[in-house]
C-alpha cells in the first residue's frame, strides 16, 4: 500500500479499541465519513415508506418503536394498523381499560411492553398534557422508554442528535471499532454510547435517515453470523472487517445460568363451551394474561379436577412438555389435557378469575405466546 493510500484510508493504522479513550479517538477519525455514507445508503437501500415514518408524530413513532423492540417489521405492520385504529392517539390509549390494550397486543408477546405502553400514555396525559416531551432526556423518564428508544423517538421526530444503542447497533459499532470490551459491563457500554454520539451527523436534518440507517444496517448486512461486508456502505471504515474477524464482535458475554421452574398445565376442553382459561394476577409472571390453570405438581392438578369434572382423571392425556425461557428462569410446562363430554357438569366451584372461552374467541384474549402455540 502506498503512503497516498494510507492517507486516504481513515481506517488505516487503527488498532482494535479496548478502552474508552481509544474508542473516542477511533470515533473521531471515522466520523466525517461515517454518517454521510450511512445516510446515502439508507436513502437508497434502507427501509423507507413504513407507516410510522411520518415526520412529527411522536405517538406513532413511539408505538412503532415499542412494538419493534422484540418483533420483526413484517409482524408489526398488521398489529400497528389495528392498534392505531383502536387507539388513534395518546389520549385514547390512556383512557382505555388495560384489558383492551392487552387484547390489542395479544400475539405480540412480551406483555410488559403493553402494560408499560398504557402506563406511559397515562403519564403523557397526566404529566405533559397529552403531548410527548420534546427531548430524549425527558422521554427517557417515561415508563417503558429506555435511553435507546428515547433517542430513536427524539432523532426521528425532533432531529435531536441522540445516539441509539440497541442490540443491532451494538453489533454494528463494536465491529466498526473492533471493540473488545464486554458490553455487559456498564462502563464499556457507556464508552460505546459515547463513541456512537461522536458518529452522529452534524446536519441535524439527517438524524432520521441516520438513525434508521444504523438500525437497517444492523438488521440486514451487518448480520450476527454472516455479515455481507462487501456490500456495506462503511466497509472501508470498519476495523473488524480490516482484521477479517467481524463475526467475533461484539464479544460474547457469559450469562449466569438461569434457574429452572416446573409446572403442570390443565387443558380442559368442552365441545360446546370451549377451553377453560384463568386470568393471572396483576403482578408476577404473565401478569394479567389468560392461561390454563397452573399447578406445582401433577397430583395437585388431579386433586383440583373435581372442580370441573368428577370422572376425569382416567382420561387425562399427557402432552409433550413445553420449554419456555423467561429472563430469570427456564420454565418447563407439562400440559395435561382432558376433553370433557357434552354433558359435563358445570364447574362445581367456578373460579372468579376463570371462564370458558370458545376456540373462535381465543384471538380476543391476551395469551402467553407458548400457550397460543400449544392451543394451535
Ligand atoms: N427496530 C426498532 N426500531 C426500528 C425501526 N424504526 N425500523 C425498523 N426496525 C426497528
Amino acid at each position: 500500500m502506498t503512503s497516498a493510500h494510507l492517507f486516504d484510508d481513515p481506517a488505516a493504522g487503527l488498532q482494535p479499541a479496548t478502552d474508552a479513550a481509544q474508542l473516542r479517538e477511533a470515533a473521531l477519525r471515522v466520523a466525517p465519513r461515517f454518517a454521510p455514507a450511512l445516510v446515502r445508503w439508507q436513502r437508497s437501500h434502507g427501509r423507507n415508506g413504513l407507516p410510522w415514518q411520518t415526520p412529527g408524530d411522536p405517538y406513532r413513532v413511539w408505538l412503532s418503536e415499542v412494538m419493534l423492540q422484540q418483533t420483526q417489521v413484517a409482524t408489526v405492520l398488521g398489529y400497528y394498523a389495528r392498534f392505531l385504529e383502536r387507539f388513534p392517539d395518546v389520549r385514547a390509549l390512556a383512557a382505555a381499560p388495560l384489558d383492551d390494550v392487552l387484547t390489542a397486543w395479544a400475539g405480540l408477546g412480551y406483555y410488559s411492553r403493553a402494560r408499560n405502553l398504557h402506563r406511559c400514555a397515562q403519564a403523557v396525559v397526566e404529566l405533559h398534557g397529552g403531548r410527548f416531551p420534546g427531548s430524549a432526556a425527558e422521554l427517557a423518564q417515561l415508563p417503558g422508554i429506555g435511553p435507546s428508544t428515547a433517542a430513536a423517538i427524539a432523532g426521528f421526530c425532533f432531529n435531536e442528535r441522540a445516539a441509539i444503542l440497541d442490540g443491532n447497533v451494538k453489533r454494528v459499532l463494536s465491529r466498526v471499532f473492533a471493540f473488545g470490551g464486554d458490553l455487559a459491563d456498564k462502563r464499556n457500554e457507556r464508552a460505546l454510547w459515547q463513541a456512537a454520539t461522536e458518529l452522529l451527523p452534524d446536519d441535524v436534518t439527517q438524524m432520521p435517515a441516520y438513525t434508521q440507517g444504523v438500525m437497517d444496517l444492523g438488521a440486514s448486512l451487518c448480520a450476527l453470523r454472516k455479515p455481507v461486508c462487501a456490500a456495506c456502505p462503511v466497509e472501508s471504515l470498519c476495523q473488524a472487517r480490516k482484521l477479517g474477524t467481524p463475526a467475533q464482535f461484539p464479544l460474547k458475554t457469559r450469562r449466569a445460568a438461569r434457574s429452572r421452574r416446573e409446572n403442570w398445565w390443565l387443558w380442559l376442553e368442552r365441545p360446546e363451551a370451549g377451553i377453560w382459561l384463568e386470568q393471572r394476577p396483576a403482578t408476577g409472571v404473565w401478569a394479567g394474561l389468560w392461561t390454563l390453570p397452573l399447578y406445582d405438581s401433577e397430583q395437585a392438578l388431579v386433586d383440583d379436577l373435581a372442580r370441573h369434572a368428577n370422572d376425569g382423571a382416567a382420561q387425562i392425556e399427557s402432552l409433550p412438555a413445553v420449554e419456555h425461557a423467561l429472563t430469570h428462569f427456564q420454565w418447563t410446562l407439562h400440559p395435561r389435557r382432558l376433553r370433557l363430554g357434552q354433558a359435563a357438569p358445570a364447574c362445581a366451584e367456578p373460579a372468579p378469575n376463570g371462564r370458558w372461552v370458545a376456540r373462535g374467541e381465543l384471538s380476543a384474549y391476551a395469551l402467553p405466546a407458548p400457550l397460543r402455540k400449544l392451543l394451535g
